[in-house]
């Protein structure tokens, strides 16, 4: 009768299938727990015997035993599978695209100007700044332009207070600046970018905003040879070794020599072509030895003392490196514009 009973539910607990929590949990019940099969097998045992007990007990607890196991090995396999199936679903797919975050870039004329610092810098000369809302003091008189001067026609500006302050027209007022902070101290050695204004009407070649770069060097002795050394370096670094340039006088108020510096064409070698209007050389800045009445005007002895200036365009440079036709692209946000400066990064480009 007991071997009976306990052959039935050995067979049973073997044929059981085992595929989930549930079933486990069900299986525990039916057999090992408090009312389980198994456990009322145990309980009867008091009710046997000596020999009985013997006899049966040890079968007994092996037919637990053995549950236990299946119980257990059923288990193992359940997480097993769950394990599988979870790292299944978590495979990342390699050769899936990535998400591409849009990057933003240094802006061309930003890329110039730090191009340009970085020439000067290697030539021992300090980057300086100044206000962009200036005083007419700065802006004209100190350099030579006094109220009525015919030269502020060619620039007009905004004006914000009388016609005391003013939006700069030039970075020029920076050399009035730096030269009176400095009262024949120490030779100046600086240049300056910045934001200029002035009141134009915009078109291709005119931008009400715009930026410039301003160069001063102050010292004693200092000459045209000076000016002239520096600037064929620096446009050599810029456009390329084999690059010459040639001076041609001019008149700014604030120098006295004037000059403007042209650079031999870098498209056609000096040759003539469209760039250079057949010329074979491009205007890129304007320079001169820096005026005695400045130099007096910021407290140096211009019998003394002597400096040359120079005053280059970024957007003039930006415009002749890279080929672009329209100043105002480089102010009217155009993302197709601003990204080919990222992909190209700096080659020449063809509008
Ligand atoms: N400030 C001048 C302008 O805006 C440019 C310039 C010319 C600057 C000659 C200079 C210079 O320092 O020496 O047109």
């Amino acid at each position: 009768m007991k071997n009976e009973e306990i052959k039935k539910i050995k067979s049973e607990i073997q044929e059981v299938s085992l595929e989930n929590e549930r079933d486990l949990q069900a299986f525990k019940n039916t057999y090992l727990g408090k009312k389980g099969k198994i456990s009322i097998l145990l309980s009867s045992m008091k009710e046997f015997s000596q020999e009985e007990r013997k006899e049966f007990g040890e079968k007994i607890n092996a037919l637990r035993e053995e549950a236990i196991k299946i119980l257990s090995r059923a288990q193992t396999d359940i997480e097993k599978r769950k394990m599988e199936e979870k790292l299944k679903k978590e495979t990342i797919d390699i050769t899936l695209p990535g998400v591409t975050f849009k990057r933003g870039g240094i802006h061309p004329i930003t890329k110039i100007i730090e191009e340009i610092e970085e020439l000067f810098i290697s030539m021992g000369y300090d980057v300086v700044e100044g206000p962009e809302v200036e005083e007419d003091l700065y802006n004209f008189e100190k350099l030579n332009l006094p109220k009525g001067h015919p030269a502020r026609d060619s620039q007009d500006s905004f004006y914000i207070e009388d016609e005391k302050m003013l939006l700069r027209t030039q970075t020029s007022p920076v050399q009035a600046r730096e030269m009176d902070k400095n009262q024949e101290k120490t030779p100046i050695r600086i240049i300056c970018p910045g934001k200029t204004y002035r009141r134009d009407d915009d078109d291709a070649t005119h931008s009400h905003q715009f930026t410039q770069i301003e160069g001063l060097v102050v010292g004693e002795g200092i000459s045209v040879a000076h000016l002239k050394g520096t600037l064929e370096e620096i446009v050599r670094r810029l456009f390329g070794e084999e690059r010459t340039i040639r001076f041609r006088p001019s008149y700014f108020p604030f120098t006295e020599p004037s000059l403007e510096v042209d650079v031999s064409c870098f498209k056609c070698g000096g040759s003539g072509c469209s760039l250079c209007k057949g010329t074979g050389y491009i205007e890129i800045l304007g320079s001169g030895i820096v005026h005695p009445n400045v130099l007096r005007g910021c407290g140096y002895d211009p019998e003394k003392y002597t400096g040359f200036a120079f005053g280059i365009g970024p957007e003039r440079i930006a415009m002749l490196k890279y080929g672009i036709t329209d100043i105002r692209k480089f102010y009217t946000n155009d993302l197709r514009f601003l990204e080919s400066f990222q992909r190209q990064e700096g080659q020449n480009e063809s509008q």
